[in-house]
């Protein structure tokens, strides 16, 4: 078996930390078994883009133990966990290619290796995968039934891709699912980028300003959570839509230029790039602390801060220290995702949903992928119920029913006052 990970001797950490996280992933352990059972990914074949954590490792071993052949490579060059990359290669013989902290043309010969395997299925965190085979390895399309996408900036891509009539593939946008984005993206983004946050600065959040760039579903989870530790805080936003809900939700929202003068913390969640820039910068207060926890590093402009600074320094794990004129600007995590780069990312129990509509997406596709035309599709309502359910089951709660006759009252339109 090939693999190219940091050393295989971290395994027996990887598999301690692998089933602590399996003990927070019910929904997926019923999935697996079930797979193992009836084996509906028998003969497939899959290559994964993820990010290597211990959540990971449990859905690529369900995918396993229905039968896939998987391979797994990386999808952010700092995220990845190397003692659960050395277990999945020691302990269930999956191929694994990522290390952390890997340059980018390391990154990019790694998700090439996972291609290897000739994928009837891709499996992606960001559509590095895709994008990829589009092109480079346009020969591996005839052979691919369809691929998944996890997040939100794989999916905004992977549309442009199919607006541009470029998309070979069909693909499910895993993160479309309610199950998915309304926890992982509001409480797993939120709780972990606090996470990661307090892991690479050990700052008091009370009594700081935290401007938080965009309020999609992450930022609003941040933004809750921030402000529940006591910090102020403000929102940037180009939507109008979601600006006036961060104003009733009770945020301060201005453009960023204002925001700059103020923020004692600055957070871009946008899926844009270079939202944060050199005017900003310069506007900033002395100490101001920089972080990214959207996919890419592009939305904090970083080659103008480096063009800025008269020094730069590393002051502690994941805190570089920028020395301009007249201030310091500390960046965390060379504004790579910093839930990931500096925590673990998710907690297990919310990646257990996002997980769930991976292994259910990759199983209808298996069963429908024929049937599908080149464009990006949302995971059937079907599924993505049946894993709220699952998911309050695992969690002892008990909801109602409708009775026979609400049911016939929802249908009626005869009935008024
Ligand atoms: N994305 C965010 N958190 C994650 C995690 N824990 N594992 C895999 N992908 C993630």
């Amino acid at each position: 078996m090939q693999y190219d990970i940091k050393n295989i001797q971290l395994a027996d950490k990887g598999l301690k930390r692998i089933k602590w996280a399996q003990n927070q992933m019910l929904v997926l352990e019923i999935i697996r078994k079930r797979f193992e059972k009836e084996k509906p990914l028998n003969g497939v074949k899959l290559s994964a883009c993820l990010h290597v954590t211990t959540e990971t490792a449990n859905l690529m071993i369900t995918l396993k133990a229905g039968g896939a052949e998987v391979s797994l490579c990386a999808s952010n060059p700092l995220s990845t966990q190397d003692d659960v990359a050395s277990s999945l290669v020691k302990d269930f013989g999956i191929p694994v290619f990522a290390i952390r902290g890997i340059n980018k043309e390391g990154y990019y010969r790694h998700i090439q290796s996972t291609l290897n395997i000739n994928p009837h299925i891709t499996m992606d965190d960001g559509a590095d995968l895709v994008s990829m085979i589009h092109s480079n390895f346009q020969g591996l399309v005839d052979h691919i039934i369809g691929g998944t996408e996890e997040t939100t900036t794989g999916v905004i891509r992977l549309r442009s891709m199919q607006a541009e009539g470029a998309l070979k593939y069909p693909i499910i946008a895993v993160n479309d699912a309610l199950t998915k984005h309304l926890f992982d993206n509001r409480y797993g983004t939120g709780q972990s980028t606090i996470d990661g946050l307090l892991r690479a600065t050990n700052i008091l959040l009370a009594g700081k300003i935290v401007v938080i760039c965009g309020y999609g579903w992450c930022a609003r989870g941040l933004a809750d959570r921030v402000r529940g530790m006591g910090a102020r805080v403000v929102i940037t936003e180009i939507d109008p839509i979601k600006a006036l809900e961060a104003v009733m939700d009770g945020f301060q929202v201005s453009p960023i230029r204002s925001a700059a003068r103020i923020g004692d913390i600055f957070i871009t969640l946008t899926g844009d790039k270079n939202v944060i820039a050199k005017k900003e910068f310069l506007l900033m207060k002395d100490g101001a602390i920089l972080a990214n926890s959207g996919h890419f590093n592009v939305e904090i402009d970083i080659p103008s801060l480096e063009k800025l600074a008269i020094h730069k320094e590393v002051v502690r794990d994941n805190v570089v220290s920028y020395s301009l004129e007249n201030k310091k600007i500390y960046l965390l995590a060379e504004g790579r995702l910093l839930n990931l780069a500096a925590a673990e990312g998710h907690p297990a129990s919310v990646m257990d949903m996002s997980f769930a509509n991976q292994a259910l997406s990759v199983e209808y596709l298996i069963k429908n992928g024929s049937t599908l035309l080149n464009e990006v599709y949302s995971v059937p309502r079907n599924i993505d119920r049946e894993i709220a359910y699952l998911k309050l089951k695992s969690m002892r709660i008990k909801i109602d029913q409708l009775t026979p006759e609400q049911k016939k009252y929802l249908k009626s339109w005869q009935e008024g006052t």
